[in-house]
C-alpha cells in the first residue's frame, strides 16, 4: 500500500501530528511519501492507496498555505474531468483529515469548519474520508490563548502520549481498509 501525507505546519504542531501519522503506517509496512503542501503540488492524488491531508486551523478554516494547495489540486481534477455531478466514492480513493487548533474562543467549533472544508475537497475528488481527527495544540507565542482559552491549560499539547494514541489509531485505520 501506498500512502501520501500532505501538511503545512508554521509552529510545528501540526508536523508532529504528521509525523506520528507517518509512524503509524510505517507499522502497517505502508510505503509513505510525506511532504509539505507547496512541495506536494505535482502529486498525483488518485496514486496513493490513502491520502493524508493535515492544516492548523486559522480564523475556523485550514491555514492560507493549505487552501492554496487544495485549491490548486481541485482546479487540476476539474480539468482532468475527475469532479463529476453526483459523485458518490471511488473504490481505492481514501483519506484521512486532521487539524490542530487551539480553540480559545469556542474550543471544538472553531476546528470544525476547516475539517469539514477539506472533507468537501476529497469528496468531490470521489474519495471516501476514514476519519476526520482534531487535535488540541498549543498555541505558540500567545500565552492566554494557551492558558486561558475554552479548553483550559493546553500547553505541550499535543503530548508524547497524546501523539503514541495517533500513531496507534492510524495503524487501526490502516489495517482496516
Ligand atoms: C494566525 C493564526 C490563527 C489562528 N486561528 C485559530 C482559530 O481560529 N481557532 C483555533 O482554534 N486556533 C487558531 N490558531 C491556533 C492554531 O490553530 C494552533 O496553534 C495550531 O496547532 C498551529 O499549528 P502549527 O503549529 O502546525 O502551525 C491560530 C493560530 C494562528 C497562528
Amino acid at each position: 500500500m501506498k500512502a501520501l501525507i500532505v501538511y503545512w505546519s508554521g509552529t510545528g504542531n501540526t508536523e508532529k501530528v504528521a509525523k506520528a501519522i507517518k509512524s503509524g503506517l510505517e507499522k502497517a509496512s505502508v510505503s509513505v511519501t510525506m511532504k509539505r503542501s507547496i512541495e506536494a503540488l505535482d502529486e498525483d492524488l488518485f496514486g496513493y492507496d490513502l491520502v493524508c491531508l493535515g492544516a492548523p486551523t486559522h480564523q475556523w478554516l485550514p491555514a492560507k498555505q493549505i487552501r492554496e494547495f487544495v485549491n490548486a489540486k481541485l482546479k487540476e481534477a476539474f480539468k482532468k474531468g475527475y469532479v463529476k455531478p453526483n459523485m458518490s466514492p471511488v473504490t481505492g480513493r481514501n483519506a484521512l483529515i486532521f487539524a490542530t487548533y487551539s480553540g480559545p474562543h469556542t474550543g471544538k467549533n472553531e476546528a470544525i469548519p476547516a475539517v469539514k472544508w477539506l472533507g468537501q475537497f476529497f469528496e468531490h475528488l470521489g474519495f471516501k474520508v476514514m476519519d476526520e481527527w482534531y487535535v488540541v495544540a498549543e498555541y505558540h507565542g500567545r500565552l492566554a490563548e494557551s492558558t486561558k482559552g475554552s479548553l483550559g491549560d493546553i500547553r505541550g499539547k499535543p503530548t508524547q502520549e497524546e501523539l503514541a494514541c495517533i500513531e496507534e489509531k492510524t495503524t487501526k485505520l490502516v489495517l482496516s481498509l
